[in-house]
């Protein structure tokens, strides 16, 4: 079966960048991506390339070969299902806010909605990929309303988990380390797959595409993330231990990285990992173990969360004990919002929970970051419940220039690793600082002896003081 036409629903973070290399790879094939969200269809039809709605290095340059050539962004959902043989559900599916599961499951209303809206819509039988990231054992909910919604036609689901990180996406995409697809084990699943594997094939080496079961692929995503975030809070958990005995978390990480069973990747201590996903899939795995009675596991599970708060927490903590117990009304400069470098995306940023720790005890916050707008911290900031909107526009402030960010300021803190923030006159801030002059490095990012040289106080994470 050769597919024509593609549509995506959910013109996101993955449905975007999805798209764009599949349309870019496939010239043949027709790919629209629609979302209900016009403002974001309108920005990913913008003239002026820099005003996409994701900052992603390289997607700039795949969105002007291939738009309007065979990729399209659209608001007319109905007539893209109408029309494509294949669907992608790539739509949130966030952390439930209300009722049963509040706070730990998934919330698939958005992708109820599709499948309703398919099913409604749909005058031919269609393939359906997942590509959001789902808990096990939805493609039978999808395909059970599916098959009662419509008027008869066929459904295959297929779950097309993606891999992607922000800051790297397109170089995921381009060169992944796999691509997963799972499907039923009948005729009509196998059929439906090998349509999706001769579309990543125009790219993808074929030893590179797994194929599985439908339930395994489900699985494999959030275990995916929950490994790689497991290792973070392994490596954070011990950063705190390395404050207390004078071994350099670094070297730790270094020492251990080299073992190639473990490996090197994923062990940088931080002030936490943040991010639309991590912590809401390792919820979600909480959850749905909880759901079938396995305590243990779930507790295992949970503990990596447990550890990324605490880790967070504790920054906080160390900036309020280092500057005398007491930062009200005194300023401190962040450097960085995004949850990492290389992104607009500030989604579960440990930079938010941290400002407003720091906010409660009364500290002024001024923030630069090379990419997150100033609308979107404070949107950020709004949302953090015990802060009021009296003490943001008085305590909070958000500024174009790190030089500026740091004037009279009493302490620097890097939240997000952005090169930039290596190339800075480290000299000039300490100047222009009031001292003593501290820094609160999140990312271990500076070079310790040369920051000590300067005259800075120097707090890094698993560093002995
Ligand atoms: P996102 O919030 O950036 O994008 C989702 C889009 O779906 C939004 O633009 C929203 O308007 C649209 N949408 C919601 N309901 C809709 C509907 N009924 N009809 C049409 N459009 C609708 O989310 P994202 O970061 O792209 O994540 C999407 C999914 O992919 C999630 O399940 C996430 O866990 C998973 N994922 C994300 C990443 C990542 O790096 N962000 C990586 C891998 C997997
Ligand atoms: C993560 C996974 O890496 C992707 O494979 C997955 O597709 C994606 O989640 C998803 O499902 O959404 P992402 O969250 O975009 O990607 O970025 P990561 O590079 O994984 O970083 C996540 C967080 O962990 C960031 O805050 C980062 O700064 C932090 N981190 C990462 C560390 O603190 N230390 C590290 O060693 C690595």
């Amino acid at each position: 079966m050769k597919i024509k036409n593609i549509c995506c629903i959910g013109a996101g973070y993955v449905g975007g960048p999805t798209m764009a290399v599949i349309a870019q790879k496939n010239p043949n094939i027709n790919v629209e991506v629609v979302d209900i969200n016009h403002e974001r269809i309108k920005a990913w039809n913008s003239d002026n390339l820099d005003k996409l709605p994701i900052y992603e290095p390289g997607l700039k340059e795949v969105i002007k070969s291939c738009r309007n050539r065979n990729l399209f962004f659209s608001t007319d959902i109905d007539n893209s299902i109408l029309k494509s043989e294949m669907i992608f559900i790539s739509v949130n599916t966030p952390t439930k806010t209300y009722g049963d599961g509040k706070g730990m499951a998934a919330d698939l209303k958005y992708v109820e909605l599709c499948a309703r809206k398919i099913g409604e819509v749909a005058k031919s039988d269609k393939i359906i990929v997942e590509k959001s990231t789902l808990p096990v054992k939805t493609a039978a909910a999808i395909k059970n309303i599916l098959d009662t919604v419509s008027s008869g036609y066929r459904f295959d689901i297929l779950s097309n988990p993606e891999f992607l990180a922000e800051g790297t996406a397109m170089r995921d995409l381009e060169i992944p380390d796999r691509v997963l697809i799972g499907g039923t084990q009948d005729l009509y699943g196998k059929t439906a797959i090998n349509a999706l594997v001769d579309i990543y094939k125009s790219w993808v080496p074929e030893k590179n595409i797994l194929t599985t079961n439908l339930w395994s692929s489900e699985l494999s995503k959030l275990t995916a993330n929950a490994f790689l975030a497991q290792r973070i809070s392994s490596i954070n958990s011990l950063s705190e231990l390395c404050e207390h005995t004078d071994a350099d978390i670094d070297e730790v990480a270094k020492a251990i990285g080299m073992d190639s069973r473990i490996g090197p990747k994923f062990l940088n201590a931080s002030v936490g990992f943040g991010g639309s996903c991590f912590q809401k899939d390792i919820l979600n795995l909480v959850y749905i173990c909880k759901s079938l009675g396995l305590n243990e596991v779930a507790d295992y599970w949970k503990q990596v969360i447990n550890i990324n708060n605490h880790q967070k927490d504790r920054f906080a903590k160390n900036i309020l004990k280092s500057l005398y117990n007491t930062i009200a009304g005194k300023k401190i400069s962040f450097y960085g919002w995004a949850f990492k470098k290389d992104t607009n995306d500030s989604r579960e940023s440990a930079a938010i929970y941290v400002a407003g720790r720091l906010i409660e005890e009364k500290a002024e916050i001024c923030i630069y970051d090379p990419k997150v707008t100033k609308n979107q911290i404070f949107r950020d900031l709004e949302n953090i419940s015990n802060i009021d909107n009296k003490s943001l526009k008085n305590l909070v402030s958000v500024v174009n220039d790190p030089y500026e960010a740091s004037n009279n300021s009493h302490a620097v803190a890097i939240l997000t690793e952005w090169d930039e923030f290596k190339e800075l006159d480290w000299n000039l801030i300490y100047v222009n600082m009031k001292k003593p002059a501290f820094i609160f490095d999140g990312r271990n990012i500076l070079d310790r002896k040369d920051i000590l040289k300067i005259g800075f106080s120097y707090r890094g994470i698993g560093k002995s003081l």
